[in-house]
């Protein structure tokens, strides 16, 4: 059976950068607030006329030149997003169009936050399975447009960008011990209540009759945020080792922890449970705030193009979000 590896990466983060004192004009906060709860100083806002397609492909056109391929050596494209362009047809179908290709397949994967997670287990089992060669996974979101921008509570902790990655399957032979070395996903439905953007469409959710929505009418992020907090802490504890276990691999193995970057006390968290230093976690939540699927392959992609990942080197990734939904990734660094 082939292993799968990351043979491309790339990044793209719209330009307008939103800082926690540009939100003190928007809602009553203030940097302090943000920064100590959090760890966010600033986040991308994607530009009017822009969408998450054309991050998505701006993220992918790096990759493909990384991997030093074209989007003619594709056989598939995932995009991970909770933000598509529209219901549809899916965000991976435009970005296909937008790469200037057609024929081989592309779909979304709506895992939320997760959602480059669940794209990487997804995308290594299939090309394992040898339905393909080369796939493009692209994890990308305009967070902006889904946020009420009058509750301090939400409207703070998100930002917009994407991430993308080339994988290739190849002979175990030849790296025996690169590429992805295993997967484990979780999901629980039941925790919906806590973390959600309602569908905009009147009547889709009768179960839930008073759909927040924004000022334009469309369907807003509303969290309960301490709950979260507390879920996500103990629920990525537990799906980190639980990764290590499916991989009969220990805490020490761990060279780079990359975790979904929603909040620094989250990700201190889960480093904490690892006995990680910080020389061994990747922290973008500074910069780009939590956006969603496209985090974790936006902190790879700044990482990796900062020096700061090394062939031979176990990355472990892993992810939390809305459902909810979450799990981890881990990964021999097989690129120069
Ligand atoms: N600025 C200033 N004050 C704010 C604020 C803001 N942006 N947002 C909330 N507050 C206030 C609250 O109104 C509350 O005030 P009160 O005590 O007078 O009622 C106070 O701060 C404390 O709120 P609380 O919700 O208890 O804060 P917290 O320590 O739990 O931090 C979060 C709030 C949102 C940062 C934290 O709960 C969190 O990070 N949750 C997880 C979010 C997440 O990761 N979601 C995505 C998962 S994929």
């Amino acid at each position: 059976m082939p292993r799968i590896h990351i043979i491309g990466v790339g990044g793209y983060l719209p330009e307008r950068v939103m800082t926690n004192k540009d939100l003190e004009a928007i809602v009553d906060t203030d940097d302090q607030w943000i920064f100590e709860r959090t760890g966010i100083r600033q986040r991308h806002i994607i530009s009017e006329g822009e969408h998450t397609s054309d991050l998505a492909a701006a993220a992918a056109r790096q990759a493909l030149d990384d991997a030093g391929l074209t989007i003619a050596d594709i056989d598939a494209l995932i995009v991970a997003t909770t933000t598509p362009d529209m219901i549809f047809p899916s965000t991976a179908s435009i970005v296909q169009s937008k790469l200037g290709a057609s024929g081989f397949p592309a779909w979304d994967i709506q895992a939320v936050c997760s959602g480059f997670v669940y794209g990487l287990a997804h995308a290594d089992a299939m090309m394992r399975g040898g339905m393909f060669r080369r796939v493009l996974l692209i994890g990308a979101e305009s967070m902006s447009r889904i946020m009420d921008w009058t509750d301090r509570s939400t409207c703070v902790l998100f930002g917009d960008g994407a991430g993308a990655v080339v994988l290739e399957a190849r002979d175990a032979g030849d790296e025996p011990q690169g590429g992805i070395i295993g997967s484990v996903l979780k999901a629980d439905g039941s925790y919906r209540p806590l973390l959600m953007a309602r569908h905009p469409h009147p009547g889709a959710s009768p179960d839930m009759p008073d759909m927040a929505v924004d000022a334009a009418g469309v369907a807003a992020v509303e969290m309960q945020g301490n709950e979260v907090f507390r879920n996500a802490v103990n629920k990525l504890g537990e799906v980190v080792g639980d990764v290590l276990a499916h991989c009969h691999m220990q805490p020490s193995d761990v060279d780079l922890l990359i975790p979904h970057q929603a909040n620094i006390r989250i990700i201190n968290a889960t480093a904490k449970k690892l006995k990680l230093g910080t020389e061994n976690i990747a922290i973008t939540v500074e910069k780009h705030a939590n956006t969603s699927a496209a985090s974790v392959p936006l902190a790879l992609n700044t990482y990796y193009r900062e020096g700061k990942i090394r062939k031979g080197q176990v990355l472990l990734l892993e992810a939390f979000g809305a459902g909810f939904v979450w799990g981890a990734n881990l990964l021999r660094w097989s690129k120069d």
